[in-house]
Order: C-alpha cells, then structure tokens, then sequence
C-alpha cells in the first residue's frame, strides 16, 4: 500500500463520543476529511446535528448518546449497524474536567483535601465507567468480525500528577488546584487500553490511547503563559494538533500497533 493509502479511511465507518465538544469536533472532521462516515454522538443531539453539517459531504449520522448509560449505547450501536453494517472506528473521547462553579470559592473547594466525593464519583462514571461501556458495546461486533480500531482519549494527566503552579496568578495567588479525579481516570484509561489491547488483539482488534496536552481555549493569558512556558515548544496546543495523530491510529498507518500511547503535548512531559 502507498503511503496516502495507509491513512486513507474510505469505506469505514467512525464513531466519535463527546463529539460536540472542543475536540471531538475535531476528530470527526479528521475523520471524515480522511474518508470515514463519521457517527456524530454526544449529550444533545441538536448539536450533533449542527457539527455533522460542518463535515465534507458523506452519509454521516449524528446520534444522541450517553456513554453513562447502556441502553443509550445499545440503541446507538444497532443504528449504526442498520445503517452502515459495521463499526470500523471508535473513538472513545467524551469526558468531564470537573470545574468549581464559584471562582471565588474555587481554591478553597478544590483542595484535595475538601474534594467532594460526589465530583470523584461523576469523574470515574463518565471518563473510565463510560470508556470501558462504549468499548464493550461498540468494540464486541468489530472483534465478532475480526477488525477494528478504538482509540481512547487520556490525558498528559494520565501520565505525570498536575503542576499545581500552572493555576497561580503572577502574584502568587492559587486561584485553583486541578482535581484528583481527572488524573486518576486518565491513568485508569491508560492501562484499561492496555488490558483490552492484549484482550482483543487475536481479534484484529487494535485499541489505542491518545495523550494530548493543554488545548488553547480562551484561557486568561497568565494561564498560557504558564502552560507554554513549561512546554518543550513553548505554546499551548491549537484544537486542530490532534488530528494527524487521530488519523494514524483510526487507519491502516498504525496496523502494527496496539496498547500504545501516542503522546501529543508539545513536549510537555519532557520537560
Ligand atoms: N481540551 C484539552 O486541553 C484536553 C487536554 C487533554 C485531554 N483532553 C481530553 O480530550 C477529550 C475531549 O476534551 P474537550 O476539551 O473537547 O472537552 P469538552 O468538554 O469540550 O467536550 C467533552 C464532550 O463530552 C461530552 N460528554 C460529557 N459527558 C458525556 C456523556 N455522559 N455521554 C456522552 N458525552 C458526554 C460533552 O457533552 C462534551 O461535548 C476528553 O477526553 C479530554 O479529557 C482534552
């Protein structure tokens, strides 16, 4: 196979959860872009709607999912197959990062010694309980059929624990302190890659882990400056930086490939 034939995704089938948000707006336009038909699957189904009408032409379909839930996926998954047959792709993105809604309560709340268990618990529903639902119920058909490629979203968090300076003002005030929940369920989606790698590998089916960085995103500027400080490239990411490494996975260019880590932070863990 050529080397643009390697990446190409034309005639599969993609799945992308959280696809509404930041990112997952992003993944499904790789994915398309690259050939796939994209299943546009998030919360509320209106705006899957609005971000499969930004993709280049194909019969995409947008679908409301929770990925909490196992009836919602079900139902997903049999319009998927009634649809299109398979499921090539699942991209196993939607996740919380939990956020304390009062700013001037935030430092306080957010200190792990005062971290709500209620928070705790919603963090490790939606990003590990979520990840494993969406694999078992979308990944079972491709491993009945002996292909596929899942590719769960992590986290530089998963890898390194949060550099709590990154949330100080230039005057030294602590205006936040990153959860322990994110880091702990990204570290969970990590291994879970790595157990269902070793699980489905003599089914064809490859699953993958995806680590980005720091995405731009509004940001007050204290906070980029810290950020691109402490990365190798000296920027945060663009939401666009994702998607090469998303291609790779989801196609052919990565088949030899599986319980891995790409790792797409700038070099901020090497740092
Ligand atoms: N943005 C970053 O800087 C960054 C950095 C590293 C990793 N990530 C990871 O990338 C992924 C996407 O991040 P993002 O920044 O686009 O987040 P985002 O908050 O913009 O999007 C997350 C999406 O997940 C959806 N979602 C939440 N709960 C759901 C559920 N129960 N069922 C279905 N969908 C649900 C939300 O509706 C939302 O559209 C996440 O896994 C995140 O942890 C993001």
């Amino acid at each position: 196979m050529t080397a643009p034939a390697l990446f190409s995704l034309y005639g599969k089938t993609a799945i992308v959860t959280g696809a509404t948000g930041l990112l997952g707006r992003q993944h499904c336009l790789a994915l398309a872009e690259a050939g796939a038909c994209v299943v546009v699957a998030d919360l509320d189904l209106d705006t899957c709607r609005v971000v499969e009408s930004t993709l280049p032409d194909r019969d995409h379909l947008s679908l409301r999912v929770d990925v909490t839930d196992p009836t919602s996926l079900v139902a997903a998954r049999n319009s998927i197959l009634e649809k299109y047959s398979r499921i090539h792709i699942l991209v196993n993105n939607a996740a919380v990062n939990d956020m304390f809604e009062n700013p001037a309560l935030a430092a306080e709340q957010s200190k792990f010694e005062h971290y709500p268990l209620e928070m705790w618990r919603k963090s490790l529903e939606v990003n590990v309980t979520g990840v494993f639902l969406a694999a078992q119920i979308f990944g079972t058909p491709m491993a009945e059929r002996g292909a596929g490629s899942i590719i769960n979203i992590a986290s530089t968090y998963g890898m390194v624990g949060p550099d709590q300076s990154l949330y100080q003002k230039p005057d030294g005030e602590q205006v936040f302190y990153k959860s322990p929940a994110y880091p702990a369920t990204k570290g969970a989606v990590l291994n879970f890659t790595r157990y269902l790698a070793a699980y489905w590998g003599k089914n064809g089916v490859r699953v993958n882990s995806l680590s980005p960085g720091g995405v731009v995103n509004g940001q007050d500027e204290w906070f980029v400056d810290n950020y691109s400080r402490r990365t190798a490239l000296g920027r945060m990411a663009q939401p666009t930086d994702y998607k090469g490494a998303l291609v790779f996975l989801a196609s052919d260019a990565s088949a030899y490939m599986t319980g891995a880590n790409v790792v797409v932070d700038g070099g901020w863990t090497a740092v």
